[in-house]
């Protein structure tokens, strides 16, 4: 999803080593071998789409000036060294892109990881109501991920497929006992799934104390939930107190600031033995307390910002480590879900790993195992010296401040879901991409760079790259539907071509044939061969293209769940969709402080949108018969 990397592709970029990456095992190592490798798209064929996509978001004034930046920057021989740059990295390399994009879109990036970054996710509320059920719903999710664990270590997980097209699995191999750690000016991420002795502990957070618990058995099975359960009560029973600092808060700060305490913090053995344990855990479950009781019209949203960033420093911020990848939560009141840190993975693989737990916690518990008693779980220490705890209080500032400022909104669109597009041969996705247009148009009055989320998982150690949906044919829908001396049938017609042309856009981007990731590489290809920037980069439209007002993304689970993210500008919207086969659920989100947007308003025209196509293809029909 995230588009963040407009902010970061401002300043010039400091290459790094390679951060750990993980040894695949001898199947999956034969799978990943058999992956085609991510093509460079042939320089002319980039520019030429890229002043194309530039169209409906520039003037023309702007337009013939980047032209002419683009025209010089192929025949003064710059693009084309710049290009053959390229090429030798692309042969040199397993994927030419993957380490740029690790380091551009996230470890380089310092704004905080919460809110900014890391996406959450809104499983359906629990049924339970008390701490019993609480806790033996979370014991059968550790068994549950363990048990997809299971998949991943002995090799088991099925390839995935997109478009008929096997897909890299590597991002599966990167989840599981895995941590960012904040630096100085970049960041990196550890990885302990594939060392010599892999940790066999989860992390479990309650009441801001934090525990090291233990999920095997010393002949290597896993613990079974009765078993995860005592050992959870025990948790529970030993961090009643809640006058604890909320070490975890340091973790949501700027990454500057952060990485400044994180050497603070772990001066002190003790506390660096305990930071230690957290990043090299599989996973982290934060027991979280109840939240503020809310409307049901509201409470998915509550939810989708509990699990974005904890409600702050007085409710459960402080129950999480931000920089751990996979952190499950699971609230007394029977809220539950997911943050994860974005660095190592997209949305899909968490989004899989997510189904699979919440069809394993629905089985019935089958065995039920003979008690051996099990040693108390680790109650990780923190030494708090008053410069610690002063990196806490500035921590709590910045937070409550993001909390306040994070404008989100949830809902599930009930008119159709992906049936309806379908019927009508069109892509869903397309579809849903159309209505955002149209939403949109109909709010500011015009169109505005929008980044959608592509695969790139055919090509080896592929990430994404972007679908840009503001689009001349989808322009022309926007404007044809808000056109009344435009025939329903002539609008109809625009509104195929939009969403065949993004469908279009879509094909030739999971290929890796789109032009941001090109353009990112050209340009970091002039910083890594100290030539000055050119041009094209530091052109108006170039800016402006680069500015994603509107950042979606598409996460679909079987789970009747959402993904939810923060935007990527400080005036612009998050977007994030799941389409089940009646319904939508949708995720919208803003910033407070930006006086021109609001999540809810966007939610409300989106829908309007989506009813509004919906009903025009209808008619038209009817009137055909
Ligand atoms: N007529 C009828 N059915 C159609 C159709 C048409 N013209 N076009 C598509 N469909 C069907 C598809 O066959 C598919 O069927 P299924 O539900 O049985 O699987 C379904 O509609 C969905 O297809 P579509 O809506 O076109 O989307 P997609 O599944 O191809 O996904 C992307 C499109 C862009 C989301 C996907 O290619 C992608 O890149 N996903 C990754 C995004 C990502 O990484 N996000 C996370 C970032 S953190």
């Amino acid at each position: 999803m995230l588009a963040f990397i407009a902010k970061s592709m401002a300043r010039p970029v400091r290459l790094v080593k390679p951060v750990s990456s993980v040894k695949l095992p001898g199947r999956y190592l034969a799978h990943q071998e058999g992956l085609p490798r991510l093509p460079v798209p042939p320089l002319k064929q980039t520019l030429d789409r890229y002043l194309v996509a530039l169209k409906p978001l520039v003037s023309h004034e702007e337009w013939n000036n980047t032209n002419q930046l683009v025209e010089d920057f192929q025949t003064s021989g710059v693009g084309e060294r710049l290009q053959k740059g390229l090429e030798r990295r692309a042969r040199k390399t397993e994927n030419w892109l993957s380490e740029w994009w690790l380091q551009t879109a996230y470890l380089e990036y310092r704004m905080p990881v919460v809110v900014h970054s890391s996406p959450g996710v809104v499983l359906p509320k629990q049924d339970f109501l008390d701490r019993q059920g609480q806790l033996r719903f979370a014991a059968k999710l550790i068994e549950g991920v363990l048990d997809f664990k299971s998949m991943i270590d002995n090799e088991t997980l099925p390839v995935e497929y997109l478009g008929g097209k096997q897909l890299c699995m590597n991002q599966y191999y990167q989840i599981l006992s895995s941590c960012r750690i904040p630096g100085p000016k970049h960041d990196s991420v550890v990885n302990y799934s594939q060392v010599k002795k892999p940790p066999t502990h989860i992390t479990v957070v309650h009441n801001f104390q934090f525990f090291e618990l233990d999920v095997y058995n010393s002949d290597r099975t896993p613990l079974t939930s009765d078993q995860i359960f005592i050992q959870l009560e025990k948790i529970w029973g030993t961090s009643l107190q809640t006058n604890k600092e909320p070490i975890g808060i340091l973790t949501t700060n700027h990454r500057n600031s952060w990485a400044k305490a994180y050497n603070n913090l772990i001066k002190d053995k003790i506390n660096k033995e305990s930071v230690r344990s957290i990043q090299k855990s599989i996973f982290t479950v934060c027991l979280d307390a109840p939240m503020p009781r809310v409307s049901d019209e509201l409470y998915r949203s509550r939810v989708a910002a509990q699990m974005l960033h904890g409600g702050g420093s007085r409710w459960n911020s402080g129950n999480r480590w931000f920089d751990k990848t996979l952190q499950f939560i699971v609230a007394e009141d029977g809220s539950c879900g997911l943050v994860y840190e974005h660095a190592p993975a997209e949305g899909p693989p968490i989004a899989a790993l997510l189904d699979h737990v919440v069809e394993f916690t629905r089985k019935p518990e089958l065995v039920r195992s003979p008690m051996i008693p099990l040693p108390m779980p680790k109650k990780l220490r923190f030494n708090i010296t008053p410069e610690v705890k002063n990196d806490i209080e500035k921590a709590k500032q910045n937070l409550n401040i993001m909390v306040h400022d994070l404008d989100v909104k949830v809902f599930i669109f009930n008119k159709f879901g992906k049936n309806v597009p379908k019927s009508e041969k069109l892509s869903p996705d397309a579809f849903i991409q159309v209505a955002l247009q149209l939403a949109y148009y109909r709010m500011y009055g015009r169109p505005c760079a929008t980044y959608e989320s592509a695969s790139l998982r055919m090509f080896r150690l592929g990430r994404t790259d972007t679908i840009r949906s503001a689009s001349v044919d989808s322009l022309k829908f926007v404007q044809g539907m808000e056109d009344a001396g435009v025939q329903n049938q002539e609008k109809v017609d625009l509104l195929r071509r939009a969403v065949q042309a993004h469908r279009a856009y879509t094909d030739m981007a999971i290929a890796g044939n789109a032009i941001d990731r090109h353009l990112l590489g050209l340009k970091l290809q002039a910083i890594e061969d100290l030539v000055s920037i050119p041009e094209i980069f530091m052109d108006t439209s170039y800016a402006m293209a680069m500015h994603f007002n509107l950042s979606t993304s598409q996460v679909p689970a079987k789970t009747d769940c959402v993904m939810c993210f923060g935007p990527v500008v400080p005036d612009g919207y998050g977007v994030c969709y799941n389409p089940m086969d009646e319904h939508i659920n949708f995720a919208v989100s803003a910033f407070n402080s930006c006086a021109e947007t609001n999540a809810a308003r966007l939610a409300h025209y989106l829908e309007r949108a989506l009813s509004d196509m919906q009903q025009l293809m209808q008619r038209t029909l009817k009137s055909k018969l």
